[in-house]
């Protein structure tokens, strides 16, 4: 008689539905003391359907309280991806004396024997995100030549006094203006014959941030993801610009001519980042959904089906002359922590002696190391099961291998080696790690380059061990803390 499961690989600090399907974050607003989390979500199925917002909220950034669906399909169809704003000064004319919220949306109708169509809607809120009442002028923004228009990301542009709108049209994006939410002017369109092209572009986001700290220089970042192409066994993945924007258009910096990704793992799709962070916290805060279309309908989940990363800062760093997108994991997540080991200027041998006595799911690893040698970690590592995480600083690279991470065989391109360039002279070696029941997320160097996999160990491989150093390479710093969550 077979046993029941011991995991269903639900996560102890990420957000993943109770139940049923999601994808990609929406409508992430920060708004009287909650981080709102909306999500694509099929609430009769655990495999994508007819689109609803499901709906989360977090004070600490790891804790999240789930709540009743706040948008369901409607006559003018699913309700695809999208972004909400916080109404400060009632533009929109929906709000009385407070302040409130307004989701800005994809409608997507299904046609018969015919292309669905794409249209733009909004809803509002007067109670904190709790009830949505739909605008009765939907759609508020259509197209006649794009199939693919959708996921538009909204925010308000002091400079010019507008709201703007990044939507995805098939290969460009486009940017529209808006005093109100409801009427909108196109301005530009961008992405021809610039980035990745090789799937079609989806949920785009545009904001600025500060280069190397210094408010006095600042650059604007697009991210635009890019669905998976059958032709690509990469999957879907998510691409960034950085350079100017007046209000209406934006200007790639030279830095962008190449191709550059946001995450070199497979499962960090769809992200955009938090509305209405308060001025006095300043942070970008962006989250993306910890999957891959390649595979995302067949992981091997009982029950749900999706999970996000964790909260991650973003900011901008003059590395190697390129100005470059780092992201570092949100600082809430150290109350999360409880120690399981702290040692300071121990040799690799020692450590790995400390490590083999620890057994562990979910966790935050930290290690600081100056040397050139190779160091590599094992995850989740049983008998059979591992999963290898390794920075070799001579070579430049940080990888995740997950070639023997657990179960795999529901997709042939999930297994594997994925690697990063990273830049490692004159300078310590810095990995953190944070594991999960069924993930990884690797920041390498203050977040250079991150890496993000999904993993699916039995719920018995919980090892920790070290591999391919020289028993005398010393780590100034190697922490471990168990991370709790809302679960
Ligand atoms: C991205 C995406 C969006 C769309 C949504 C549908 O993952 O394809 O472009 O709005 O998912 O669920």
């Amino acid at each position: 008689m077979s046993t029941i499961s011991t995991t269903d690989y639900r996560s102890v600090y990420h957000f993943s539905p109770k139940e049923k399907w999601m994808n990609d974050p929406n409508g992430m607003v920060y708004f009287q003391g909650e981080y709102h989390l909306f999500y694509q979500y099929h609430p009769y199925g655990n495999t994508w359907g007819p689109m609803h917002w499901g709906h989360a909220v977090t004070k600490d950034l790891y804790t999240w309280e789930e709540l009743p669906v706040a948008l369901a399909p409607d006559e003018h169809g699913m309700i695809f991806s999208g972004s909400a704003v916080v109404d400060w000064d009632n533009t929109s004319g929906f709000f009385d004396e407070e302040p409130g919220l307004v989701a800005i949306f994809t409608h997507h109708m299904e046609v018969p024997n015919d292309q669905p169509v794409q249209r733009q809607s909004i809803a509002y809120s007067k109670d904190k995100g709790r009830t949505w009442n739909k605008y009765e002028g939907n759609p508020v923004l259509q197209h006649e030549a794009f199939v693919d228009f959708r996921d538009p990301k909204v925010f308000w542009h002091e400079q010019t006094k507008a709201w703007v709108m990044i939507i995805a049209c098939g290969q460009t994006v486009c940017l529209y203006r808006s005093p109100n939410l409801k009427e909108w002017t196109f301005a530009s369109e961008f992405g021809a014959g610039i980035g990745s092209h090789d799937g079609v572009w989806e949920c785009p986001d545009l904001f600025p941030l500060a280069v190397d700290e210094d408010k006095q220089q600042e650059k604007w970042v697009m991210l635009v993801s890019i669905g998976a192409d059958p032709a690509f066994k990469e999957g879907s993945r998510t691409q960034y610009f950085t350079g100017n924007f007046n209000g209406s258009t934006f200007a790639p910096d030279e830095d962008s001519l190449t191709v550059r990704w946001l995450d070199h793992g497979r499962d960090n799709y769809a992200g955009v980042s938090w509305s209405d962070i308060p001025a006095e916290d300043g942070r970008r805060l962006f989250m993306g959904w910890m999957s891959n279309w390649m595979y995302a309908n067949q992981t091997p989940t009982e029950g749900y089906r999706g999970v996000m990363t964790i909260p991650r800062e973003l900011r901008l760093e003059t590395i190697h002359e390129k100005i470059t997108l780092v992201q570092c994991p949100a600082r809430e997540l150290e109350q999360a922590r409880t120690p399981k080991l702290s040692l300071y200027n121990v040799n690799a041998k020692e450590a790995q002696a400390y490590l083999g006595t620890l057994e562990l799911e979910s966790y935050e690893m930290e290690a600081i190391w100056a040397s050139e040698q190779p160091v590599e970690f094992i995850l989740r590592c049983s008998e059979k099961e591992q999963t290898v995480i390794g920075l070799d600083a001579s070579k430049q690279v940080v990888y995740v291998d997950r070639s023997r991470s657990g179960i795999a065989d529901f997709h042939e391109h999930f297994q594997g080696r994925h690697t990063a360039n990273i830049q490692t002279q004159n300078r310590e070696q810095h990995l953190r790690i944070y594991v999960d029941a069924s993930s990884v997320e690797v920041f390498a160097n203050d977040g250079q380059a991150v890496i993000t996999d999904l993993i699916y160990p039995a719920a018995e491989a919980k090892g920790i061990s070290m591999a391919c150093v020289h028993d005398d390479l010393i780590f100034s710093s190697l922490q471990i803390y168990e991370l709790c969550g809302g679960r």
